[in-house]
Protein backbone atom coordinates (compact mmCIF):
# COMPACT_ATOMS: atom_id res chain seq x y z
CA UNK A 1 0.00 0.00 0.00
CA UNK A 2 1.34 3.19 -0.83
CA UNK A 3 1.92 5.85 2.19
CA UNK A 4 -0.46 8.72 1.80
CA UNK A 5 0.85 12.45 1.10
CA UNK A 6 0.15 15.29 3.43
CA UNK A 7 1.61 18.64 1.95
CA UNK A 8 1.48 20.78 5.22
CA UNK A 9 1.93 24.70 5.62
CA UNK A 10 5.11 25.26 7.02
CA UNK A 11 5.59 27.97 10.01
CA UNK A 12 2.79 28.64 11.99
CA UNK A 13 0.93 25.96 11.13
CA UNK A 14 3.42 23.08 10.94
CA UNK A 15 4.00 24.33 14.46
CA UNK A 16 0.60 23.78 16.04
CA UNK A 17 -0.42 20.83 13.27
CA UNK A 18 2.73 18.32 14.26
CA UNK A 19 1.22 18.04 17.90
CA UNK A 20 -2.30 16.80 16.56
CA UNK A 21 -0.68 14.70 13.88
CA UNK A 22 1.44 13.10 16.51
CA UNK A 23 -1.75 12.62 18.80
CA UNK A 24 -3.13 10.71 15.81
CA UNK A 25 -0.28 8.42 15.78
CA UNK A 26 1.53 9.55 12.96
CA UNK A 27 5.42 9.51 13.33
CA UNK A 28 6.60 13.13 13.10
CA UNK A 29 9.98 12.75 14.85
CA UNK A 30 11.85 14.00 11.54
CA UNK A 31 9.76 17.31 11.54
CA UNK A 32 10.72 17.80 15.48
CA UNK A 33 14.62 18.28 14.42
CA UNK A 34 14.19 19.40 10.52
CA UNK A 35 17.14 21.57 10.21
CA UNK A 36 16.66 22.15 6.47
CA UNK A 37 14.66 19.23 5.94
CA UNK A 38 11.64 19.49 3.86
CA UNK A 39 10.26 15.64 3.17
CA UNK A 40 9.84 13.59 6.18
CA UNK A 41 8.87 9.98 5.51
CA UNK A 42 9.30 8.16 9.07
CA UNK A 43 6.02 7.37 9.51
CA UNK A 44 5.35 3.98 7.81
CA UNK A 45 1.97 5.11 5.93
CA UNK A 46 2.65 8.99 5.83
CA UNK A 47 4.66 11.04 3.89
CA UNK A 48 4.80 14.66 4.73
CA UNK A 49 6.22 17.31 2.65
CA UNK A 50 6.74 21.22 4.05
CA UNK A 51 5.50 23.76 1.57
CA UNK A 52 4.44 27.18 1.81
CA UNK A 53 0.83 27.71 2.73
CA UNK A 54 0.31 29.56 -1.41
CA UNK A 55 1.81 26.36 -2.56
CA UNK A 56 -0.62 23.44 -0.97
CA UNK A 57 -3.29 23.48 -3.56
CA UNK A 58 -1.03 23.78 -6.54
CA UNK A 59 0.27 20.24 -5.09
CA UNK A 60 -2.78 18.96 -4.06
CA UNK A 61 -4.89 19.89 -7.49
CA UNK A 62 -1.81 18.30 -9.11
CA UNK A 63 -2.10 14.71 -7.42
CA UNK A 64 1.45 15.22 -5.89
CA UNK A 65 -0.32 15.01 -2.83
CA UNK A 66 -3.75 13.28 -1.62
CA UNK A 67 -3.98 15.85 1.75
CA UNK A 68 -3.30 19.35 2.26
CA UNK A 69 -2.92 21.11 5.60
CA UNK A 70 -3.52 24.80 5.05
CA UNK A 71 -4.79 28.38 6.67
CA UNK A 72 -8.37 29.26 5.84
CA UNK A 73 -7.44 32.67 4.12
CA UNK A 74 -5.62 31.00 1.76
CA UNK A 75 -8.46 28.62 0.46
CA UNK A 76 -10.58 31.61 0.48
CA UNK A 77 -8.20 33.92 -1.18
CA UNK A 78 -7.35 31.54 -3.98
CA UNK A 79 -11.29 30.49 -4.57
CA UNK A 80 -11.07 26.83 -3.34
CA UNK A 81 -14.06 25.28 -1.57
CA UNK A 82 -13.77 21.75 -2.62
CA UNK A 83 -13.03 18.67 -0.50
CA UNK A 84 -12.31 20.48 2.68
CA UNK A 85 -12.78 17.54 5.37
CA UNK A 86 -11.92 19.01 8.35
CA UNK A 87 -11.41 21.96 10.64
CA UNK A 88 -9.15 22.06 13.09
CA UNK A 89 -9.12 23.83 16.36
CA UNK A 90 -5.53 26.04 15.34
CA UNK A 91 -4.19 28.52 13.42
CA UNK A 92 -7.11 30.84 14.81
CA UNK A 93 -7.16 34.59 13.97
CA UNK A 94 -8.95 36.92 11.93
CA UNK A 95 -8.83 39.27 9.09
CA UNK A 96 -8.75 42.92 9.92
CA UNK A 97 -8.68 46.21 8.27
CA UNK A 98 -5.82 48.27 10.36
CA UNK A 99 -4.01 51.61 10.52
CA UNK A 100 -2.33 54.07 12.01
CA UNK A 101 -3.77 56.14 14.86
CA UNK A 102 -4.49 58.60 11.86
CA UNK A 103 -6.79 56.83 9.54
CA UNK A 104 -10.20 57.82 9.02
CA UNK A 105 -11.74 54.95 7.64
CA UNK A 106 -14.90 57.08 6.98
CA UNK A 107 -13.10 59.79 4.87
CA UNK A 108 -14.46 60.31 1.49
CA UNK A 109 -11.09 59.81 -0.42
CA UNK A 110 -10.22 56.98 -2.62
CA UNK A 111 -8.13 54.78 0.42
CA UNK A 112 -5.29 52.40 -1.15
CA UNK A 113 -5.16 49.47 0.88
CA UNK A 114 -1.98 47.15 0.87
CA UNK A 115 -2.67 43.47 1.71
CA UNK A 116 -1.38 39.88 1.36
CA UNK A 117 -5.23 38.70 0.13
CA UNK A 118 -6.05 40.74 -2.76
CA UNK A 119 -9.51 38.96 -3.12
CA UNK A 120 -10.82 38.80 0.26
CA UNK A 121 -9.93 42.61 0.25
CA UNK A 122 -11.89 43.22 -2.78
CA UNK A 123 -14.84 41.52 -1.63
CA UNK A 124 -15.01 43.11 1.85
CA UNK A 125 -14.90 46.97 0.59
CA UNK A 126 -17.33 45.32 -2.07
CA UNK A 127 -19.46 44.33 0.74
CA UNK A 128 -19.63 47.66 2.30
CA UNK A 129 -19.77 49.59 -1.06
CA UNK A 130 -16.67 51.26 -0.93
CA UNK A 131 -14.31 51.59 -4.14
CA UNK A 132 -10.51 51.49 -3.51
CA UNK A 133 -7.36 50.75 -4.89
CA UNK A 134 -5.34 47.61 -3.65
CA UNK A 135 -1.38 46.98 -3.93
CA UNK A 136 -0.39 43.34 -2.97
CA UNK A 137 2.00 43.06 -1.01
CA UNK A 138 3.82 39.69 -0.50
CA UNK A 139 5.32 39.81 3.50
CA UNK A 140 5.77 42.14 6.21
CA UNK A 141 2.42 44.31 5.00
CA UNK A 142 2.64 46.36 8.38
CA UNK A 143 4.95 48.51 6.99
CA UNK A 144 2.27 49.91 4.24
CA UNK A 145 0.56 52.18 6.28
CA UNK A 146 4.17 53.22 8.09
CA UNK A 147 5.64 54.12 5.02
CA UNK A 148 2.90 55.93 3.66
CA UNK A 149 2.51 53.23 0.69
CA UNK A 150 -0.90 52.43 1.66
CA UNK A 151 -3.74 54.39 3.88
CA UNK A 152 -4.50 50.86 5.42
CA UNK A 153 -3.96 47.29 4.99
CA UNK A 154 -5.90 44.01 5.67
CA UNK A 155 -4.28 41.42 6.98
CA UNK A 156 -4.61 38.38 9.61
CA UNK A 157 -4.16 38.76 13.18
CA UNK A 158 -3.29 36.05 15.49
CA UNK A 159 -1.52 37.64 18.87
CA UNK A 160 -2.10 41.65 17.88
CA UNK A 161 1.41 41.90 19.21
CA UNK A 162 2.80 42.65 15.40
CA UNK A 163 -0.07 45.53 14.99
CA UNK A 164 0.99 46.54 18.28
CA UNK A 165 4.88 46.44 17.94
CA UNK A 166 4.35 48.40 14.75
CA UNK A 167 1.72 51.08 16.37
CA UNK A 168 -1.51 50.23 14.32
CA UNK A 169 -5.02 49.45 15.43
CA UNK A 170 -7.78 47.67 14.30
CA UNK A 171 -10.50 49.25 12.40
CA UNK A 172 -12.32 46.23 10.94
CA UNK A 173 -12.77 42.86 12.36
CA UNK A 174 -13.54 40.88 9.15
CA UNK A 175 -13.91 37.08 8.99
CA UNK A 176 -12.00 34.41 10.78
CA UNK A 177 -9.60 32.13 9.85
CA UNK A 178 -8.64 28.57 10.85
CA UNK A 179 -6.80 25.18 9.77
CA UNK A 180 -8.09 23.44 7.49
CA UNK A 181 -7.76 19.88 5.75
CA UNK A 182 -7.98 19.37 2.57
CA UNK A 183 -7.98 16.49 0.37
CA UNK A 184 -7.84 15.81 -3.57
CA UNK A 185 -10.91 14.26 -5.48
CA UNK A 186 -8.85 11.28 -7.49
CA UNK A 187 -6.56 11.00 -4.17
CA UNK A 188 -10.10 10.03 -2.44
CA UNK A 189 -11.36 7.62 -4.88
CA UNK A 190 -8.17 5.94 -5.03
CA UNK A 191 -7.08 5.87 -0.96
CA UNK A 192 -10.61 5.65 0.29
CA UNK A 193 -10.31 3.95 3.38
CA UNK A 194 -6.78 5.37 4.44
CA UNK A 195 -8.14 9.05 4.09
CA UNK A 196 -11.18 8.32 5.79
CA UNK A 197 -8.80 6.81 8.59
CA UNK A 198 -6.83 9.64 8.74
CA UNK A 199 -9.17 12.01 9.16
CA UNK A 200 -11.16 10.14 11.96
CA UNK A 201 -7.78 10.13 13.89
CA UNK A 202 -6.71 13.57 13.10
CA UNK A 203 -10.49 14.88 14.14
CA UNK A 204 -10.04 12.51 17.18
CA UNK A 205 -6.97 14.18 18.18
CA UNK A 206 -8.42 17.57 17.09
CA UNK A 207 -11.44 17.14 19.86
CA UNK A 208 -8.85 16.04 22.72
CA UNK A 209 -7.20 19.04 22.06
CA UNK A 210 -10.07 21.56 21.99
CA UNK A 211 -11.31 19.91 25.39
CA UNK A 212 -7.73 20.52 26.86
CA UNK A 213 -7.64 24.19 25.42
CA UNK A 214 -11.23 24.73 26.43
C1 LIG B 1 1.15 37.11 9.66
C2 LIG B 1 0.36 38.36 9.37
C3 LIG B 1 0.90 39.35 10.37
C4 LIG B 1 1.25 38.45 11.54
C5 LIG B 1 0.18 38.61 12.60
O1 LIG B 1 2.37 37.22 9.04
O2 LIG B 1 0.52 38.77 8.03
O3 LIG B 1 2.04 39.99 9.88
O4 LIG B 1 1.27 37.12 11.07
O5 LIG B 1 0.45 37.79 13.71
P1 LIG B 1 0.30 38.34 15.20
O6 LIG B 1 -1.03 38.98 15.34
O7 LIG B 1 0.42 37.09 16.06
O8 LIG B 1 1.44 39.29 15.46
P2 LIG B 1 3.43 36.04 8.98
O9 LIG B 1 4.02 35.79 10.33
O10 LIG B 1 2.76 34.86 8.38
O11 LIG B 1 4.59 36.62 8.08
P3 LIG B 1 4.63 37.41 6.68
O12 LIG B 1 4.15 38.81 6.93
O13 LIG B 1 6.04 37.39 6.29
O14 LIG B 1 3.73 36.67 5.74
Amino acid sequence: MSKLKIALTKGRTEQQVVPLLEKSGIDCSGLRDKQRRLIFDEDENFEIILVKGQDVLTYLNNGTVQIGIVGSDILEEQGNYQYQMLDLNVGRCRFVLASGKNFDPSASKRKIIATKYPNITRNYFKRIGEDVEIIRIEGSVELAPITGLADAIVDIVETGTTLKENNLQIYAKLQPVNTRVVVNRLGLRQQKKQIYNFINQLQQANEKFSEVVK
